[in-house]
């Protein structure tokens, strides 16, 4: 049975949340159109310029300045909770106990006691309740996985991961919520939610993990003169701020089948946002750059010895999300990460209008994975407190 329309909001409209309120708005623009009506209600956001401004731009009906006029209104269906990770449970779980679906960005909080409360909402709630893990959605990234799960790289031997952003990598960049919290709740929190997803959505779950090291490099940071939005920087006091997380984190684990190192970073200058990859297997290796989306790297031990080495593919109509997803779906017409979230609204909407697994797109990552990647984290943070020791990722 599927729905005939769906009101749609999103809470929270900086960075991640503008990327929400595009996807959608986009969403019944990739592939055949199987959506119900979607209407587009509210953006809100505490700051009421940031909100209006949002609505406007994405063609929502109004915007709002509180969360709880989100949670009381029936005609909205599906809410993306899109603002700093400390607020996640508070509008998550009032928004799950009013029957809304929720789409939660990552990671699922900043501590693993509420993650585990909202876990357990989500495992009680009457709705959906999913949690963006983006990154699942990189046609790239999909296809890697593709070419492990098929055995066509053969028995993973090693992966090799970083994550590196620069937002932090100037002293003067302001204090905000990424800065505070406990530690593991920075950098490793930040992005190494996406990398270690990315790891185990191409290798499989992590057995545990060892030698990591966590490190705050910037320890003080000024206050900002105004509203900070994502990574933006602007007029900032003299007054400083102590800084309470970790702008590095590096760790090395160990899966099923192979072993892995993953570094993450926000102070890598000179990289904006750059996620990249390499996975060793017995039969071949690829690789993927978020610096180039739209293209994957991969190397055959089959090929010919005079020219086995890394090829470059172009993602097409060959490849997941890709073919028939995009208007032109040729390759070398290329596509980002804003694309990522309009596939990931799509299988929300999809999922949240009943239409079943097989004729949709992979599911979003449950709030049970979210617990299991913050547990993960959580991993990473025990074996640096003592000393790089090996620590077993808990099983849900
Ligand atoms: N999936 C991805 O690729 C991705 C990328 C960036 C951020 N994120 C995640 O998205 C979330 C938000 O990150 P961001 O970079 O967009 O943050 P941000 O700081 O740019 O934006 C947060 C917004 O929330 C608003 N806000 C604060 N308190 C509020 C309240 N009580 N009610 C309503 N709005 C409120 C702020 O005014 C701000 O505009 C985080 O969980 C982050 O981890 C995910």
């Amino acid at each position: 049975m599927t729905t005939q329309s769906l009101g749609v909001a999103v809470i929270g409209a900086g960075m991640a949340g503008k990327a929400h309120a595009n996807a959608y708005r986009q969403a019944g623009a990739v592939y055949a159109p199987t959506l119900p009506d979607i209407r587009l209600v509210s953006v809100c956001d505490l700051n009421g310029a940031v909100a209006e401004e949002a609505a406007a731009r994405f063609g929502f009906e109004r915007h709002d300045t509180d969360w709880r006029a989100i949670v009381d209104d029936p005609s909205i269906d599906v809410v993306s909770v899109v603002v700093a990770n400390f607020l996640h449970r508070e509008v998550v779980e009032a928004l799950l106990a009013a029957g809304k679906h929720v789409l939660c960005e990552k990671p699922l909080s900043d501590t693993i006691e509420d993650a585990e409360a909202m876990a357990q909402a989500a495992r009680n709630a009457s709705s959906i309740a999913r949690i963006g893990l983006t990154y699942k959605r990189a046609p790239g990234i999909a296809f890697v996985r593709e070419l492990v799960q098929s055995g066509r790289l053969g028995n993973v031997l090693h992966f090799s991961g970083r994550y590196w952003t620069d937002y932090g990598a100037h002293p003067d960049a302001p204090m905000s919520w990424r800065y505070q919290g406990p530690n593991g709740s920075g950098a490793l929190a930040d992005v190494g939610s996406h990398l270690s997803y990315v790891a185990e959505f191409v290798c499989g779950d992590m057995k545990n993990v060892s030698g990591a090291r966590l490190s705050t490099t910037i320890n003080e940071r000024p206050r900002p003169l105004g509203a900070v939005v994502g990574h933006t920087r602007g007029g900032v006091s003299d007054e400083m701020v102590p800084v309470e997380n970790d702008d590095y984190a590096g760790f090395t684990c160990e899966f099923e089948h192979g072993v892995g190192t993953l570094e993450v970073s926000r102070v890598a200058l000179a990289h904006p946002t750059s996620l990249f990859f390499e996975v060793f297997g017995t039969k071949g290796a690829a690789r993927w750059d978020q610096r180039s989306f739209a293209e994957v790297d991969v190397a055959f031990h089959d090929d010919p010895d005079d020219v086995v080495g890394y090829r470059t593919v172009q993602l097409g109509s060959a490849h997941p999300y890709v073919g028939g997803g995009f208007p032109i779906d040729i390759a070398g017409v290329g596509h980002g990460q804003n694309d990522q979230f309009v596939f990931q609204a799509r299988a929300f909407l999809e999922e949240v209008a009943g239409i079943p697994e097989a004729e949709s797109l992979p599911r979003n990552a449950s709030f049970d994975d979210g617990l299991r990647n913050m547990r993960l984290l959580g991993a990473v943070v025990k074996s640096h407190e003592a000393g790089g020791a090996t620590v077993d990722v808990p099983v849900a």
